[in-house]
């Protein structure tokens, strides 16, 4: 019998995950959730066909020319800008992701932050925590009206229609969206959602909400220019991933006042959060929570698994990145 390939859990998972994944691997895994360096990832990945990942370990082609035994890196999240994905089908490395299985979960959470923001949930909290609230007031944090505002989507893939249709059809929204490409005419109605270019949307949005893929592209898509682009009655909200938002311009914004308030469930460079925004009022601030559900972390846990069985047992993933690598 040949033996069984040998995996590397880099992160603390699931109990079952790990029983499942030694049912058809010899593991090493990461139980402890110890903070290993690059250097340490490369020296526990030798001799590993496969790695089981989440978003914090980056994959690019200095670790990949180290780790010459692995063949498939199963992310457990949607994102997946830890692969430095040609360097990986160059090498003929498989990436796999956590696509759907966490869409509602997240435009749940997308719409929970936007609330919390718009109606200055958390800075009420603090108020009352802190004891200072002694008597009520006609005009106590009066934040911004949600139903029947304009809602702006930037990044329309399967969460942001998800939000939309939470915005449309919940709260009667008028939403607005933009994407590098348009939804089908089917998916628009099904949004209630009206494709804008990026300045309109800034310029017209209540709520804006971010959901697009981070990259060299997507880098500071929000900036100080866009911010300045904005109502000063908006909020901003940043699901999708640190870097895509000038965290030290939007800290500024916020400050100055040139956008009403901000919910942010990611960072640049987290889990650092800017200093900045740790003092300033108006920010609702969560730590990269938004799929975080037990049943949904159960389901992206499980569809990693699948997919490193899938392909290093059968040779067939079930969500493969990059399927050029399987030809
Ligand atoms: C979380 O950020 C994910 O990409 O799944």
């Amino acid at each position: 019998m040949n033996p069984k390939p040998r995996i590397l859990v880099a992160r603390a998972v699931f109990p079952e995950t790990l029983a499942r994944l030694e049912q058809h691997f010899e593991v090493e895994h990461n139980q402890a959730d110890a903070a290993w360096s690059r250097q340490d990832l490369v020296a526990r990945l030798q001799g590993k066909a496969g790695a089981f990942t989440t978003g914090t370990e980056r994959i690019d082609a200095d670790v990949l020319a180290a780790c010459t035994d692995l063949k498939v890196c199963a992310n457990m999240a949607v994102g997946y800008n830890n692969f430095d994905l040609p360097a990986m089908s160059a090498r003929k490395v498989l990436g796999t992701n956590t696509p759907d299985v966490l869409t509602e979960t997240t435009a749940d959470f997308g719409f929970a932050l936007l609330m919390a923001t718009a109606r200055r949930i958390a800075e009420s909290e603090h108020y009352l925590r802190a004891g200072k609230w002694t008597k009520w007031s006609f005009d106590m944090f009066a934040g911004a009206e949600v139903h029947g505002s304009t809602l702006g989507i930037l990044g329309m893939g399967r969460i942001g229609q998800g939000i939309a249709r939470r915005g449309a059809h919940g709260f009667g929204m008028n939403v607005i969206y933009h994407n590098r490409s348009r939804l089908t005419p089917e998916l628009e109605v099904a949004c209630k959602a009206r494709y804008v270019g990026k300045e309109e949307l800034l310029r017209t949005a209540d709520h804006l909400v971010l959901v697009l893929p981070y990259s060299a592209e997507s880098h500071h898509a929000i900036g100080s220019a866009e911010l300045a682009q904005m109502k000063p009655t908006a909020t901003l909200v940043n699901i999708a991933r640190g870097g895509i938002v000038d965290d030290a311009a939007l800290a500024q914004a916020l400050r100055e006042q040139r956008i009403a308030a901000a919910g942010l469930d990611v960072f640049e460079g987290e889990p650092k959060v800017h200093p900045d925004l740790l003092t300033v009022p108006n920010v609702v601030l969560t730590p990269h929570i938004a799929s975080a559900t037990v049943r949904t972390r159960r389901a992206m846990a499980d569809l990693a698994a699948d997919n490193l069985i899938g392909f290093l047992v059968h040779g067939k993933p079930v969500t493969p990145l990059n399927p050029d690598v399987l030809a």
